[in-house]
């Protein structure tokens, strides 16, 4: 079976390195506890020699491998025989040019994109992810599947288990935490829905505790071959844009899966001579979530190859606990103060000479605003990257005739009470929802014009308005 010897799991700490088979379920090394890679061996495989010669697939709809935007590119992530992979037509995704919000963040014409991941079956990107972690699952023969989220993660495994019948989804949610969109979700697709009392980052160490006491295959982003199936976002991206690479990928910062992915997704292209060169990487904190940012700019903590230095992380989190400090921001999809994937984005950052920043709910809301005036909209967290581009043009680390892509992560419709909350006129409403956030204006909002039931009002209001 091609698949199974071609690729293998292994350490991604240098100094370790310990391989494993694909057949072995884990989310960190047994050794080390080091976060693990797919890896392959792309010389005994056959890797596409232009990456324009995958386009044409997309044509090829009848088939179900072709058709998803994440397995057209099976040639780049060849861990599973193909007749095993479980698809549900993920990745039919878009890449907007953007003038408004190129307006908005400083950019010029032309020059600024949003990669509309919310278009994905579940409305965020998860989807990718979900079906590699899928596959791989259901080809090892895992029955249930589990994941703590902040909600999208848990809408995706339980559509992909509701619409696969495969696998049973267990879901762990902090108490509170979650939006009605993406709770909605969960529950109307059937999954066994756990609440914790606590946040994101408790469900996160018990999921694991307790997907390994009850061998339960775990779908976060920690396990790898998640991140296989994140990979094909750049490659959309990459095939939007005539496979010419960009200057810049922007992308929101949570439990920093996606960066990770990205960064592997550019080394990989590279290595294999599919690009030229790589993008530069942003990573876009909210500040009330903002460790990556504390460590990467606050202590300079740095991928160094692969020797991070973990006394550093260590302090940095003992701190936290120590002040009592808890992830909070209107941008819940991103409110995670111990990123799993911290190691791998890193990695990332190094191999796109990255950046990190952090950015306030009021900044965020505003961007969401702005995305949302200027086409198909998307959530809060996902808008962080936009917020995150305005910064970086106006620090001019972004030059204005750069071509930027922000990748927007999930769906307008996941969260509309922060949404209703921006563009409501009821200031009860607004201070309630963002008020206690931080946030004291609404600059962009599209306020509802009240009237009486009275047709000469209605049309006095309809041409007030035009
Ligand atoms: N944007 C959205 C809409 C998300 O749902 C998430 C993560 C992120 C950004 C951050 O991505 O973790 O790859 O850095 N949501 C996870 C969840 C944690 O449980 O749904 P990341």
């Amino acid at each position: 079976m091609q698949s199974s010897d071609t690729a293998f799991q292994q350490c991604i700490r240098p100094e370790c390195g310990k391989r494993y088979a694909l057949g072995e379920a884990l989310v960190a090394c047994s050794a080390c506890g080091g976060l693990l890679d797919v890896s392959y061996e792309w010389d005994r495989l056959t890797p596409p020699k232009r990456l324009a010669d995958l386009q044409g697939l997309w044509s090829r709809r009848s088939d179900p491998l072709a058709f998803s935007g994440v397995w057209r590119f099976y040639d780049l992530l060849p861990f599973a025989p193909r007749d095993r992979v479980v698809t549900v037509g993920e990745g039919q995704t878009l890449l907007q040019s953007a003038d408004s919000v190129a307006k908005f963040v400083g950019s010029n014409p032309g020059r600024l994109f949003l990669q509309y991941e919310g278009m994905n079956p579940s409305g965020s990107f998860k989807d990718n992810g979900m079906s590699a972690a899928f596959t791989h699952a259901h080809w090892i023969g895992a029955k249930r599947a589990a994941c703590a989220s902040t909600g999208n993660t848990s809408a995706s495994l339980a559509l992909y288990s509701a619409v696969s019948r495969l696998m049973q989804a267990v879901i762990f949610i902090g108490s509170g935490k979650i939006s009605y969109g993406k709770l909605s979700q969960a529950l109307d697709f059937g999954a066994l829905t756990i609440q914790i009392a606590g946040d994101f980052d408790d469900a996160m160490q018990r999921v694991r505790e307790v997907s390994q006491r009850l061998g339960i295959y775990l779908v976060n982003s920690v396990n790898p071959f998640r991140l296989e199936g994140q990979k094909t976002i750049m490659l959309r991206v990459l095939e939007a844009l005539g496979w010419e690479v960009p200057d810049w990928i922007v992308v929101p910062g949570g439990n920093l899966g996606n960066s990770s992915a990205f960064g592997k997704a550019f080394s990989e292209l590279k290595m294999l001579g599919l690009i030229d060169r790589v993008p530069r990487l942003a990573v876009i904190n909210a500040a009330g979530a903002n460790t990556l940012h504390g460590l990467y700019n606050g202590q300079g903590l740095r991928w160094n190859d692969g020797n991070v230095d973990q006394a550093k992380i260590t302090a940095f989190y003992r701190t936290m606990d120590e002040e009592k400090r808890r992830a909070s921001t209107i941008a819940s999809a991103i409110e995670i103060n111990r990123p799993v994937n911290l190691d791998k984005c890193l990695r990332a950052l190094a191999t796109c000479d990255g950046v990190v920043r952090e950015t306030t709910d009021q900044e965020i809301l505003d961007a969401k605003a702005q995305v949302g005036a200027g086409g198909l909209g998307c959530e809060p967290a996902s808008a962080a990257s936009v917020a995150g581009a305005k910064q970086l043009v106006a620090e001019g680390v972004i030059g204005r005739d750069e071509r930027v892509v922000c990748i927007l992560t999930g769906h307008q419709l996941k969260d509309p009470t922060a949404t209703v909350a921006y563009h409501t006129t009821d200031q009860e409403q607004f201070n309630k929802v963002l008020g206690e956030r931080g946030v004291k204006r609404a600059s962009f909002a599209n306020r509802a014009v009240a009237v009486s039931n009275d047709l000469d009002e209605i049309e006095r209001a309809i041409q007030l308005d035009g």
